[in-house]
């Protein structure tokens, strides 16, 4: 979603921020802007589309002297929720006296209030969003002391902010605050730098603050002072980054979703490495900070999460009933905030997310709180809002995941909850041996992987065959269903083609009715139980002129016979299987996007964290 950087110090402004913007390209927008403070003038350049058109623009626009003179700036990628995504609509925006500029990310829920309070007061606004009346408000508050005047504009605000602020008045500072929408301050040498998101600050440096709620910072080239909503200051602890610029790169492949794919058996070892334990037949995961007296009392497992995340959450579900005999159930976050969910100290929420900023995610984790359950998260991103929010959680440790579609955090994902429910399952029911033979299934995740990405040139193959179609239908049963959903998901988000997964029963209730003569369905029938009732349902198919790829396990010749294509996995343990399984979509959806010329890492529409409901 929107992004935002902000920088002073001693370099060239323009082209910091302009690479910080790129860094957060990934995270899906529709338009960009960035304003530099030029002595006693704020100089905005803005523009629909991508950040190269924006640089473009600014090279054209602003002499070379000024860019190289303008050492204080701030910048935003948008993605269009008040307005479409116009110039006038794009960041920064400017107060009355245009001596202030703001970037914002999320909602000013009561802006329609404020806006005409303004307007009475004899305010002009140029846009139609949320954000140019705050930054009116914050000039309208400014009485000589921007710190001030944000803190007395914010508290009139409703609703969510991540802001960076300048003002050609105290050239010397950038004010940045946030509710709900993650800053990043990166403490630089002589310099510093404002972000939403770590990946624009890592190139300059690994020294970073995590604002958090109602914080709100003056930040000089060479100091961050950090106060709350009533001028109260508060002491924020300087974290180490520990990603690098370069997990930030490409490094040689032609999209970030491919070298996502490659980097999974990398990123599963990453995520497994030391979390086994092969004489005890369990997992050690200390993230989940429970006694096993706690885990034995535990009730009922609730799994929250939106998109992928939700989707691992729905294999963890599977695996929770089967090894660990305890209830589970999967909520999509938005529905679970809402609903007024029943939750007590013996429900253990677990908040499943990649980038731990995800609002109805984060919502979710407040009302479990709220409610008493015991609440761990499943992240990401190190230091993200989620993971500091639970205080307990396992991280994924798969590394930076810039294509928006996402690939190993899934995969890592439904690593770790593997492992939670193998964990869960040694206090309860399952037996040293039992507990052995899956510690040692989970363990070789990582050659499974491999062993499908070793298959790429023939699954690019069949994927071209397939990449003509509009319409195609996923189906699965037990742990292959969730499958089936996220390879409809992958599809759909990358190469526009309209998919959707069911349920290998439910087909006949309904969707059977939209198969026609080629129209592909792509059956999870991996050698588990419940396969033969699969192998059932693609015979209906079939009869209706379907064209069928087969996911199925190597040597399985029975089945592969029953299939137009297939894709061989690995055999191993049914709810293991659904890593392999995925990885095969994963490419098959991906190769299907490049031969219909899409753009990958960046569908349109999508962001990669949705920090607005
Ligand atoms: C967006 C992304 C999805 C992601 C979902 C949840 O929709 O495009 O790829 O699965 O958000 O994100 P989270 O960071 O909470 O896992």
């Amino acid at each position: 979603m929107c992004g935002i950087v902000g920088y002073i110090g001693k370099a060239d402004a323009a082209s910091v921020l302009i690479n910080g913007l790129r860094r957060l390209e990934y995270r899906g927008y529709d338009s960009a802007g960035l304003a530099i403070l030029d002595d006693d003038r704020v100089m905005v350049t803005k523009a629909p589309g991508k950040v190269a058109v924006l640089k473009d623009k600014t090279r054209s626009s602003w002499a070379p002297e000024l860019m190289q003179r303008a050492s204080i700036g701030i910048a935003h990628t948008r993605w269009a929720t008040h307005g479409p995504p116009t110039e006038a609509n794009a960041h920064p925006h400017l107060d009355q006296s245009e001596e202030i500029a703001l970037v914002h990310n999320g909602i000013i829920e009561n802006y329609r209030a404020l806006r005409a309070r303004l307007e009475g007061k004899g305010h002009h606004f140029y846009s139609e969003t949320d954000t140019e009346v705050l930054a009116h408000l914050i000039g309208d508050c400014d009485k000589g002391d921007l710190f001030q005047a944000v803190t007395d504009a914010l508290h009139q605000v409703e609703g969510t902010f991540g802001i960076a602020v300048l003002s050609a008045r105290e050239p010397d500072r950038i004010i940045t605050a946030r509710r709900g929408s993650p800053i990043v301050i990166g403490v630089g040498d002589g310099e510093t730098i404002i972000a939403s998101d770590a990946s624009a600050i890592v190139a300059h440096t690994k020294r970073v603050i995590y604002l958090d709620d109602n914080d709100i910072a003056i930040v000089t080239g060479d100091s961050v002072e950090i106060r709350d909503l009533n001028n109260v200051p508060v002491t924020r602890e300087i974290a180490e980054l520990g990603i690098d610029a370069a997990a930030a790169e490409k490094g040689g492949f032609e999209h970030f979703m491919l070298k996502e794919i490659h980097e999974q058996p990398d990123a599963l070892s990453n995520t497994i490495r030391g979390r086994l334990d092969l004489d005890l037949g369990s997992a050690v995961l200390s993230g989940m900070a429970t006694s096993p007296r706690e885990l034995a009392e535990l009730s009922r497992v609730v799994l929250v999460g939106c998109g992928t995340s939700l989707h691992a959450g729905l294999v963890g579900e599977y695996a929770f009933e089967d090894m660990a005999d305890v209830h589970a159930e999967v909520e999509q976050a938005a529905e679970f905030r809402y609903r007024n969910p029943l939750l007590g100290s013996r429900d253990f929420v677990v908040a499943i997310s990649q980038s731990g900023e995800t609002a109805d995610t984060l919502a979710a984790v407040r009302e479990a709180r709220q409610k008493g359950a015991f609440v761990m998260s499943l992240c990401n991103v190190v230091g993200s809002t989620i993971a500091r929010e639970t205080g307990r959680g396992v991280y994924l440790h798969a590394g930076p995941e810039i294509s928006v579609a996402s690939t190993k955090a899934f995969t890592s994902q439904v690593a770790v909850l593997l492992m939670m429910a193998l964990k869960l399952g040694r206090g309860r029911r399952v037996s040293r041996d039992e507990g052995i033979r899956f510690a040692r299934e989970i363990e070789s995740i990582p050659s499974l992987v491999s062993k499908v990405i070793a298959q790429s040139d023939r699954i690019e193959a069949i994927a071209k065959e397939y990449s003509a179609n509009e319409h195609a239908f996923f189906i699965g049963r037990g742990p292959m269903y969730p499958v089936a959903l996220e390879g409809a998901l992958k599809l759909k988000e990358i190469s526009y083609i309209h998919a959707e997964g069911y349920h290998a029963a439910e087909l006949k209730h309904g969707p059977i009715a939209l198969l026609q003569e080629g129209t592909p369905v792509i059956a999870l029938a991996v050698d588990i139980p419940g396969k033969d009732k699969t192998l059932g349902n693609v015979e209906e198919c079939r009869a209706r002129g379907a064209r069928i790829l087969g996911i199925i396990s190597e040597g399985d010749h029975e089945t592969a016979e029953a299939m137009d294509d297939y894709i061989a996995i690995p055999r191993t343990d049914p709810l293991v299987s659904t890593v392999p399984a995925v990885v095969a979509l994963q490419l098959f959806s991906y190769f299907v996007a490049k031969h219909r010329g899409c753009e990958i890492d960046q569908p349109r529409n999508l962001a990669k964290s949705v920090t607005v409901e």
